[in-house]
């Protein structure tokens, strides 16, 4: 039977690949220990996290935070019914909990390491400073009138000032809604928009990679058509002159004069909103995902602890931006509710040449450093000439977004590591908040390619997608779903429950539904197979191919269009567009070249597809509906494995878009 043949292949894998132990070296080197004495330790936690969930996680939210009122209630709710809560009358506040504590024990200890764009720009921020800082800033932002529960959206790049914001509107208990900086107007219009932001914190423009970005034009060309936001606060990064719009525009620089150094932190409930973060789904329109506050912090903070096996006097290194869930968690929040320093990194890996990561973790002795794989297939590619740092205070080396190739595994192990450091594979979602499944740090055993093993409360099930069965025992192959709430889940899909649960918890009644495929090999080892729905993983990007396509059909000359994602050596996908153009169009590269534009401009320039193909129209069944599957074959060389192709309306089109695209290649 195929079905056998393919599940004996798997375990033949499965069997084939290398276990790596923390490495000795790792330890040797290691300030004290890791938190936990090794893998039993950890399966007695996390049996207990599973049976005993309250008292797992009412203990460790009493141990890793402060309350400024205890709960009673650990959790409530269920997944059925879509309304989970945890740590019900606790009180407590997120920046309180990242800065305050820290700075009275010791305001010298370095909270940021900001690492400019140019080498030599960069500088440091206390824990002192920066409870100075967040507090001014939260007093200019209540005279901005924006109150507990108001909406702040944050359009800036990689720069101190960027957790200044974030932390400034924790402590006023507004809600942060970040907008990466590599957005255009319009998606940033849409997201003011829906998440009813009233302020907007930019700055006049950015620096990456040694070029110049207009932040605070973008903003002002997306403000044109959001009425409701009366107020902007620019940060000074370059000095470059731009416009500023009476009565709504002020500069940081010049209102934080204005205020004392300390403002006493806003008592939140634990269940308030602290944060939206816009993420792409199956359509086109994104998904404000909606964190609370106390659940998330311990999240991001047991994850922090044990993943990363984080240690007072570390220095941890995320590569992530703010603008995605990786900054929030891994520069914002995690390092800094453990009290440790987090570096700020503004630039890029190649600027100015591909030593940028090896010496910034060599200039500051980083202790545990966090990227996307993409990261390192360029830096792997370019030479391990570039990694010529020693960089002998590394224990700690993260993998995050996408999966990572053996290869690029091993490459990280020894040329970056020098076998010292232990590999962490993190698998989690913008949804999760924080890490469900991944190695621990000194603990776990770890396989090239597999997240490993679940998170403290995290209850996985390979589901057959089919029968919407759960499929019991190890070597299976399925989608993956969890079956219990965790703290750091997202709550809602800001203004639109519905869609939160049809997407996430109606799939599989009683289950919270990834949108990953997934395999669980036979010493029940997760490995993470990628989305099994519409999105697209560009450089560890998430993108939906419906919101591409929207984008595309916007240009008067695109009568219809189909994304698809296809295997990239560089990107792990990339984006390839089929359109059709209306009549009186003439294919051509200057139109190709509108298209990618066009995408650019609506959505920003990294969701910009590789290829464009035009193409007389596209595979269509009868009913209208595209079939993108022939499109992803055909980029794929496999097009004798086009299946049946007679449902389609007009099957001679097939033919007409294998042309079109042999001819582009
Ligand atoms: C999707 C979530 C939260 C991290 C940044 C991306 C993919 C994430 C891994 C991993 C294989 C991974 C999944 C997931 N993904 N981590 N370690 N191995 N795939 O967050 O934008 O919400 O995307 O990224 O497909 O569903 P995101």
């Amino acid at each position: 039977m195929a079905a056998d043949n393919t599940k004996a292949r798997v375990v033949v894998e499965a069997h084939e690949v290398d276990t790596f132990h923390p490495p000795q070296k790792m330890l040797d080197k290691h300030p004290s220990k890791p938190h936990l004495s090794g893998l039993e330790e950890y399966q007695k936690l996390y049996k207990e996290s599973i049976t005993q969930p309250t008292q797992f996680w009412g203990r460790l939210a009493r141990e890793l935070l402060t309350w400024h009122k205890d709960f009673q209630t650990v959790s409530s709710g269920s997944l059925t019914n879509g309304d989970v809560a945890w740590f019900l009358e606790g009180e407590i506040n997120a920046s309180y909990n990242c800065i305050d504590r820290h700075a009275f024990k010791d305001p010298n200890r370095v909270a940021i390491i900001y690492e400019a764009d140019e080498p030599s720009d960069g500088r440091n921020v206390t824990y002192g400073e920066l409870l100075r800082d967040v507090s001014r800033v939260a007093y200019v932002l209540k005279s901005l009138g924006v109150g507990k529960g108001d909406t702040v959206a944050i359009y800036l790049p990689m720069v101190p000032e960027a957790l200044v914001a974030i932390l400034a509107c924790a402590r006023i208990g507004a809600v942060h809604s970040v907008v990466f900086a590599g957005f255009s107007a319009d998606s940033l219009r849409d997201r003011v928009i829906d998440g009813r932001s009233k302020v907007v914190i930019t700055s006049d423009e950015g620096k990456r990679g040694g070029k110049l970005i207009g932040t605070k034009k973008i903003v002002d060309d997306a403000l044109r058509q959001c009425p409701d936001v009366t107020g902007v606060l620019v940060f000074k990064r370059t000095g470059a002159d731009i416009p500023m719009t009476k009565g709504r525009d002020v500069w940081w620089h010049e209102e934080v004069e204005k205020w004392p150094a300390y403002i006493a932190p806003e008592r939140m409930n634990a269940e308030d909103p602290l944060f939206l973060l816009y993420t792409s789904g199956s359509t086109g329109k994104p998904k404000g995902m909606m964190h609370t506050t106390g659940g998330y912090l311990l999240g991001a903070a047991a994850t922090a602890k044990y993943v990363f096996d984080i240690h007072d006097g570390d220095r941890f290194f995320c590569g992530g931006d703010v603008g995605w869930i990786t900054g929030h968690t891994y520069v914002v929040y995690a390092p800094l509710l453990l009290g440790v320093s987090t570096v700020v990194f503004e630039g890029t890996p190649a600027y100015p040449n591909f030593s940028r990561y090896w010496d910034i973790i060599e200039n500051h002795k980083v202790t545990q450093f966090y990227v996307a794989p993409t990261a390192l297939r360029l830096l792997k590619r370019a030479g391990d000439q570039h990694v010529r740092n020693q960089m002998k205070h590394l224990r700690v080396l993260g993998s995050v977004g996408e999966p990572i190739a053996a290869e690029v595994w091993k490459w990280y192990f020894e040329v970056v590591g020098k076998e010292e450091s232990q590999i962490v594979d993190t698998y989690w979602q913008t949804e999760t908040g924080s890490h469900v499944i991944t190695p621990l740090a000194g603990v776990t055993p770890t396989k090239p390619g597999s997240a490993s093993l679940p998170f403290f409360g995290i209850e996985p099930a390979i589901v057959d997608p089919v029968s919407g069965e759960e499929i019991h025992g190890n070597d299976v192959e399925g989608v993956l779903a969890f079956k219990q709430p965790w703290p750091s889940m997202a709550r809602t899909v800001w203004g639109a429950h519905k869609r939160y649960m049809d997407t996430y918890l109606n799939v599989y009644k009683g289950h919270y539904f990834t949108g990953d495929g997934a395999g669980r090999d036979h010493e029940g080892f997760y490995w993470i197979r990628g989305r099994v729905d519409d999105v697209v993983n560009v450089s560890g990007h998430r993108l939906s191919t419906a919101e591409i396509e929207a984008a595309l059909i916007e240009h008067a000359a695109i009568a219809e269009a189909a994304v698809v994602g296809v295997a990239d050596e560089l990107t792990g996908q990339a984006v390839n567009a089929f359109v059709a153009i209306k009549d009186g169009n003439d294919p051509s590269d200057a139109l190709r070249k509108e298209f990618i534009l066009q995408v650019r401009r609506s959505i920003g320039p990294f969701a910009a597809p590789k290829a464009v193909f035009i193409v007389p129209d596209l595979p269509k069944t009868r009913s209208g509906k595209i079939m993108r599957r022939i499109l992803r074959k055909i980029l794929a060389g496999e097009e004798d494995q086009l299946g049946d192709i007679t449902t389609l309306s007009d099957p001679s089109v097939v033919e007409k878009i294998i042309a079109a695209v042999h001819e582009a290649k």
